[in-house]
């Protein structure tokens, strides 16, 4: 039984059935499951989620799929750090990071994933897909091969070594296009035209998205059942930004979080800003880039969701910032050195772009904050190998490690 009544156009409101459709036939516009909240604020409480085994699916009132059998490695419940020496060097006093790098395949898509294949085997597709810019590779990869399911996985041709063998381990049909995520993206909406297939990100997108609140819902949770008061999120398509700020109304709307104001901050990279751009000169209307950034998982220069997202971050009060390559190199080691995370290239942008967004006043630095790193550094080693200090090689033996002067005197 789901709580989902329809899909609903984000823009007119038509409502359409739970089918793997993603645009409105009048408008044109996004459609975002829409969910009986009446119904769900009675069924559900603390009590009872509490009780649920660890996982996404604790929250599962508010996600889209209709039965319990979850197509699922047990993602989500990540860690929620309490960064108190990264806080310090940036002069934050109330500073969390949510690690979610502690997924099945390393990164927050296993969020998405898990949702939108439960409801493609839900709505009988036996095969799952995507266009990546890398991260959702390698979940669609995982998850298509533990449900059993044929998988085609469409990414730039240019993707770090980490990304490529994280999703070919899994057997998929990886096809390397030559071309930008964006080129991706055209030809996989042409693909997903022609078969039958489940595309995770494009016509299984409303119940993808869906996913993505679990972020929100388990930081509630761990901090007490509250809600932060604002957030550094990094954007590639907005879709994440979005339902961050949406599972959080969520939590309030059905009584399970006290209400808040939440500001939305976004981090992208100076090689790929869209959104951030159109931000700082104060413009509702998006001028699609070609990204150049080794911060490849964001490199969207057209972002489906952008418009969302920028309409969040003007509607909580809350800001974007960009980092250059060198700036997200920095704040990878000054994640890693600070807090023991070890992050890919979007951590590096949030954390850059949290130092900056610091740095300006546009934080305030005694709030609740959380930034979220959203993928592990293991994926994209080549962005800071020439970045880091050379092992010290010794012979085995007492007289050359005191050789190497590595103890101070
Ligand atoms: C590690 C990482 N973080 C953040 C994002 C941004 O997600 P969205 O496209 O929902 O904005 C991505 C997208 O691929 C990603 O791989
Ligand atoms: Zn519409």
């Amino acid at each position: 039984m789901s709580y989902v009544k329809a899909l609903k156009c984000r823009e007119c409101g038509q409502e359409y059935e739970k089918t793997a459709k993603y645009v409105c036939e009048f408008c044109f516009g996004p459609l975002e499951a829409a969910y009986d909240y009446e119904k769900i604020k009675k069924d559900i409480s603390r009590e009872k989620i509490a009780s649920r085994s660890l996982n996404i699916w604790r929250y599962r009132e508010l996600l889209p799929v209709e039965g319990t059998n979850y197509n699922t490695l047990e993602e989500g419940y990540t860690p929620l750090i309490k960064a108190d020496r990264l806080g310090r060097e940036l002069g934050m006093t109330n500073l969390y990071v949510k690690n979610d790098c502690a997924n099945p395949t390393h990164s927050f898509k296993d969020r998405v994933v898990a949702v939108a294949s439960t409801r493609a085997l839900e709505l009988g597709f036996d095969t799952l897909a995507c266009a990546s810019t890398g991260n959702l590779a390698n979940s669609v990869a995982a998850y298509g091969a533990r449900a059993g399911m044929k998988r085609y996985v469409f990414i730039p041709s240019n993707l770090e070594k980490g990304k490529v063998i994280g999703a070919l381990i899994y057997d998929p049909n990886l096809i390397g296009v030559n071309g930008n995520y964006d080129e991706v993206n055209r030809l996989c909406s042409e693909v997903a035209g022609k078969y039958k297939w489940a595309f995770v990100n494009i016509n299984m997108r409303p119940y993808y998205s869906e996913g993505s609140k679990t972020l929100a819902f388990e930081t509630a949770e761990q901090l007490g059942w509250k809600a932060p008061d604002q957030v550094v999120v990094p954007v590639a398509s907005g879709s994440l930004l979005t339902k961050i700020w949406k599972g959080n109304q969520e939590f309030m709307k059905v009584g399970l979080i006290p209400e808040k104001k939440i500001r939305v901050f976004a981090a992208q990279a100076s090689g790929c800003s869209p959104v951030t751009t159109a931000f700082k000169s104060k413009t509702d209307t998006f001028r699609p880039v070609k990204p150049n950034t080794i911060a490849k998982s964001l490199a969207i220069g057209n972002p489906a969701d952008g418009y969302y997202a920028l309409r969040t971050i003007a509607e909580t009060n809350g800001g974007a910032e960009m980092a250059s390559d060198p700036e997200i190199v920095e704040g990878i080691k000054l994640l890693a050195r600070t807090e023991g995370i070890f992050a890919e290239t979007a951590g590096g942008v949030t954390i850059a772009c949290l130092k900056k967004l610091a740095e300006s006043g546009a934080l305030n630095k005694d709030a609740v904050t959380v930034a979220y790193i959203t993928g592990t550094g293991l994926k994209t080693q080549e962005a800071v190998a020439d970045h880091l200090k050379s092992v010290t090689v010794i012979q085995p033996n007492m007289e050359a490690f005191e050789a190497a002067h590595l103890v101070p005197a």
